[in-house]
């Protein structure tokens, strides 16, 4: 029997990122820039309910606390709520979070909440509507911005809201962001822009370094966060003045990999180590029944054994990976 999943440099992974789904509705100019195409990555079938329901319990057995649902647009699912609930059936599982585009939340926050979610984070790249639709492809500012409300009046206490900040497309709006936070319990992420398979022409025209954002927020009076056991990757910033707080997430700075906490299931059943260059490890075979259990608990470990200390894209390893709508982010 496995208990704790630890790697060969000692980290700890209570965390899953489960994708339930590649579908999306959006067109994010650095993720899905032509749309979603049915079997453009993988043209096998998603996790089923019972899947997903057996995965879940695996790994809540592996000292897993934490799963975060995401896609694609995994509220797109028909059955997303009774995802939550089967997520919620295991009691090790203390946090279950969803990433969203937001679409949905106006609708449905409530009815998700009832079925157990705990953490909620939005992806909003501009606080401005037409740009907003720009890089989205879908006018739904002001629906996401009715969404974040929604959350707040369903009794979430904070959200998190993830911004992928660009070179000359939004990053001028860095002002605007920190005004929108100031009386705001939001925890704005500004995530670095990565590189994927369609995407390397806009790698090289914006991405703009988080050391550029870091030392502005410095200079600006906002304080570096300790590290928190629940931040992983991200370095958090805060200020006196700001209900909000800032969430920088740097991939690309040499020591990123180093509280790596985190494992990805694809929408398929595919173990992922990393978001950067693994091809990931089948599990599907061994989600047919709860029979298999111990067998899919070895075999989660024994991949885990081979987890690279880091991604190497500090040194020069181009990373480039699929578009990220495929692992989940
Ligand atoms: P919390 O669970 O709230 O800490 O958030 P999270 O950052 O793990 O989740 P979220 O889905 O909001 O992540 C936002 C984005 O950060 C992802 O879509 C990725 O782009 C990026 N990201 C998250 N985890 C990793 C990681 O392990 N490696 C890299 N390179 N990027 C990541
Ligand atoms: N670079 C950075 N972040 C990305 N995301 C998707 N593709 C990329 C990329 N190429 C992230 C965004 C979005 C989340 C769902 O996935 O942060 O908010
Ligand atoms: Fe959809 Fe998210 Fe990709 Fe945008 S980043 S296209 S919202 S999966």
């Amino acid at each position: 029997m496995v208990s704790q999943l630890t790697d060969a440099f000692a980290r700890k992974f209570y965390y899953l990122r489960l994708s339930i789904t590649d579908v999306c509705n959006f067109r994010c100019t650095y993720c899905l820039p032509d749309g979603y195409k049915p079997g453009g990555v993988t043209n096998k079938s998603f996790l089923s309910l019972d899947e997903i329901r057996r995965v879940t319990r695996t790994f809540a057995a592996l000292g897993t606390e934490k799963v975060r649902l995401t896609g694609g647009e995994p509220s797109l699912r028909r059955d997303f709520t009774d995802v939550i609930a089967a997520v919620r059936e295991n009691a090790a599982i203390r946090q279950i979070a969803v990433t969203t585009n937001g679409y949905r939340l106006a609708r449905d926050v409530a009815q998700w909440r009832d079925a157990g979610l705990t953490a909620i984070n939005v992806s909003i790249d501009s606080l401005d509507a037409r740009q907003f639709h720009a890089i989205t492809g879908q006018d739904k500012f002001h629906q996401v911005m009715a969404g974040i409300d929604a959350v707040f009046d369903a009794g979430f206490e904070r959200v998190k809201v993830n911004t992928v900040l660009m070179r000359d497309v939004n990053h001028h709006q860095l002002d605007t962001f920190l005004e929108w936070i100031q009386p705001r319990p939001i925890q704005l992420r500004f995530i670095e822009l990565m590189e994927t398979g369609e995407g390397s022409d806009l790698f090289r025209r914006h991405h703009l370094s988080g050391v550029v954002l870091r030392d502005e927020l410095l200079r600006r009076g906002w304080i570096r966060q300790l590290r928190s056991r629940s931040d992983g990757p991200a370095q958090v910033f805060c200020h006196p003045d700001y209900a909000g707080e800032i969430g920088l997430i740097m991939p690309y700075e040499k020591d990123f990999c180093a509280s790596c906490n985190r494992l990805r299931v694809s929408s398929v059943g595919k173990l992922h180590l990393c978001l950067f260059g693994d091809g990931g490890v089948d599990l599907r075979d061994l989600l047919q029944e709860d029979a298999q259990q111990v067998a899919l608990e070895e075999r989660i470990a024994a991949a885990l054994s081979h987890k690279k200390q880091t991604h190497f894209l500090h040194q020069g390893n181009t990373g480039i990976t699929q578009n990220l709508s495929y692992i989940g982010g």
